[in-house]
Parts: C-alpha cells; structure tokens; sequence
C-alpha cells in the first residue's frame, strides 16, 4: 500500500466530482457543536489588545499548559501544544527514530495510514502486527517482532479504524516491551473522549521514561480546523521536541489556544457525555440498519468508525468508487489500513445521515 499518497483525498474528490447525492462517511470531521465557551473565547479574543495577537511562547500558552498538565497530573515542563496530534504525533515518532540505535516501527494492521506514511518519510521500517477479530492487539504479538532494532511502537486507542479500546493490561504491556528494548511508545489518544465501555486507560498511567501520550482537542471539541493538540513527552526528549516544534512552526495559533483554554476551563462533564451517548445512539442506528443489508461489522468500544464487510464486495477503491456511483454512500476502502481489514470499509460516523447510509447500503446489497 502506499501509505504517502492519502486515500482520503483520493475519495474525497471522487465523492465531491458524482453527480447524485452522497452520504460523507469518509472524514473524522465532527458534525456536532463545539462548547459554548469556546466560541464566547473567540468573541473575546477578537477585542483582545494588539499585544495578545503577538506570537504565544513556542511550546504553548502557559495557562493551557498548566491547565492540561494539571488536568494529566503531568509535570507542566512535558506538555508540549502541537498542531494537533498529527504534529504531537510526528514530534514523538522523529524523536524516536532519532534517540534510538534501531530504525524499525511497530504498527497494528488495520493502521491509521499517516503513521505507515511517516514512517516512510522518516525513513523508518514498518513492522505490521495483525491485530486480533476484535480488533485488539495482543502485547505478545508485539513483543515476539520487538528486537534491538525496534525504535518505536506506535498506537491508538480507542482506535481508528477498528473502534477497540485496549485494556489497560495491553498498555502497560506495550510500555514495559518498550522499556526492555530501549525503544519508545507512542500512545495516540486522541479519541479518549469516546469511550464507551468505560475500561479505556491512558498510556499516563504508566510513569515511564519509554512512552510519549499524544491528544488533541479536534475530536473532543469538534474543532478539528482549529489544529490545537499536545504531547506529553518523557524528561529525556521533551528539550529536543520543543526545538523541533520551534523550529518547524515556531508556534501554535494564538486565537486557536485561547479558545481552547476557555473551553477547556469552562466547558462541564455533560457536554462530552452528551455527544457520546449521540454517537452511541447513531452506532446503534447504523448498525441496525447494517445487518439489513447482511454486512457483518465491528461494534466500536470507542470513537465513531464502524468497519464492515458486505460478502463477495470487498474493500477495494474500485468497491468504493461503485459505493459512491452507485448506492450514494462514501466510505473508505479497508486496503487503505493495511492488509489485516483489506476486505472490510470504514464508515466515520460524523453525519446526521448515517442511518439514511445504511438504508443505501442494504438496498444496493438487497
Ligand atoms: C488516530 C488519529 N490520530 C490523529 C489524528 C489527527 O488529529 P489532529 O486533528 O489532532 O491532528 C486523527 C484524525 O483523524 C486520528 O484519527
């Protein structure tokens, strides 16, 4: 597969360029509200004296970073503001690559494609591990490809795409293999807010010198243009990260961290609970309708991609262009994560029509 060229945009522009109408299932956009207080952050920062519209101190506006590490129970000193996890993401996996003898990166498949792609780019090799039919990754697994060579493993729960949770055993399995071949973990977790089984265990857990926990507020917020994310990065890389980030961005958006730090202080339990029992109530929907149309599919424990398969249609882009042309429904092609789920689609459940998709799907599959 190549992971450099993204398949979302290929599928993006051939959803946009149909003539009839299309259900986007394709990107991780949220459909929802963002907090209320974040937009009350962005009225006030727009009267904001022309100092405050000056550049932010290069790691992060100090008060979203003491509130974040507070909220993390995180010395301050390791939080680094990113844009996005994307970049707290390509901070933690360049770091790790660079501090580390060997050049080998562990990923699951099914894979989100941007860690296979900047493992390419960073000259990185892949080694894939199949996770199991639930999605799960077996530590086991992990350690029986883990070598000296092994420089980073990489991982996200809850997941995207297979939508598992990993148990809490998994993570301090994965953190301790880390540790035994002096490589780093990286723990993607910027789905943390949607966890639906209530078992969903941050990589922080651990207090370890071998793991990197990256977030962001894309998801939780529904801000994913904002580009507002973080790392939490051990003592012995974070003065390194911090110079890679000043030196590639030399910081994050101002207005974008303020916001954020309003919305991050104001913002009450109910308003992430509220959006995850919508989304619990759309899986629900969607997957009824699914067994309609005779898929068999994977319940997501956590964040909102639903993977399926339909017998005798496999996950192909060719699949998903016929999708598109001829049922009315975007989603992404399985063989865009690797070759574990190369049968299945992924479906991003961020669309008020996504019973409506399911319908498409079992009348196409009638
Ligand atoms: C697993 C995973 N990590 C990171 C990202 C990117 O997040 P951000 O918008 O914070 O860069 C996404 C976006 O879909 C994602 O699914």
């Amino acid at each position: 597969m190549d992971y450099e060229t993204p398949q979302f945009f290929r599928v993006m522009q051939y959803a946009n360029a149909a003539t009839g109408d299309v259900i986007d299932m394709v990107s991780g956009n949220p459909d929802w509200q963002p907090p209320a207080s974040l937009r009350d952050g962005l009225h006030d920062y727009a009267d904001a004296d022309p100092p405050e519209f000056q550049y932010p101190a290069s790691e992060g506006l100090a008060p979203l970073r003491e509130e974040i590490a507070a909220r993390r129970g995180v010395p301050v000193d390791q939080v680094v503001v990113t844009c996005g996890a994307g970049e707290a993401n390509h901070l933690a996996m360049t770091e790790g690559l660079a501090q580390h003898s060997g050049n080998e990166v562990i990923l699951a498949d099914p894979v989100y494609p941007y860690y296979a792609g900047r493992t390419n780019l960073l000259g990185g090799e892949a080694q894939y591990v199949p996770v199991d039919d639930a999605g799960r990754l077996d530590p086991e697994a992990v350690r029986a490809v883990a070598s000296e060579d092994t420089a980073l493993i990489v991982v996200n729960s809850p997941n995207n795409p297979t939508g598992a949770v990993y148990p809490g055993d998994t993570i301090r399995e994965l953190v301790a293999i880390a540790e035994e071949h002096d490589a780093l973990l990286v723990s993607d977790e910027v789905y943390d807010h949607f966890d639906y089984t209530g078992e969903f265990e941050s990589a922080l857990s651990v207090e370890s010198e071998h793991r990197v926990v990256t977030n962001s507020f894309s998801k939780s917020m529904a801000i994913t243009g904002f580009r507002v994310g973080y790392g939490i990065y051990p003592d012995r890389l974070v003065d390194r990260v911090r110079t890679r980030h000043m030196l590639t961005n030399l910081t994050v958006s101002r207005p974008a961290q303020q916001a954020v730090y309003r919305a991050l202080r104001e913002t009450p339990p109910d308003y992430y609970a509220e959006n995850r029992r919508h989304l619990e109530a759309r899986i629900d929907a969607f997957t009824t309708a699914l067994d309609a149309a005779g898929a068999e599919y994977s319940m997501p424990e956590g964040g909102f991609y639903v993977m399926a398969r339909f017998e005798g249609f496999p996950g192909t882009m060719a699949n998903v262009e016929r999708l598109i042309d001829e049922a009315g429904v975007a989603g992404m092609p399985g063989e865009a994560f690797g070759e574990r789920r190369a049968d299945w689609f992924r479906f991003a459940l961020v669309t008020p029509r996504a019973e409506e998709a399911a319908e498409r799907l079992a009348d196409y599959f009638a």
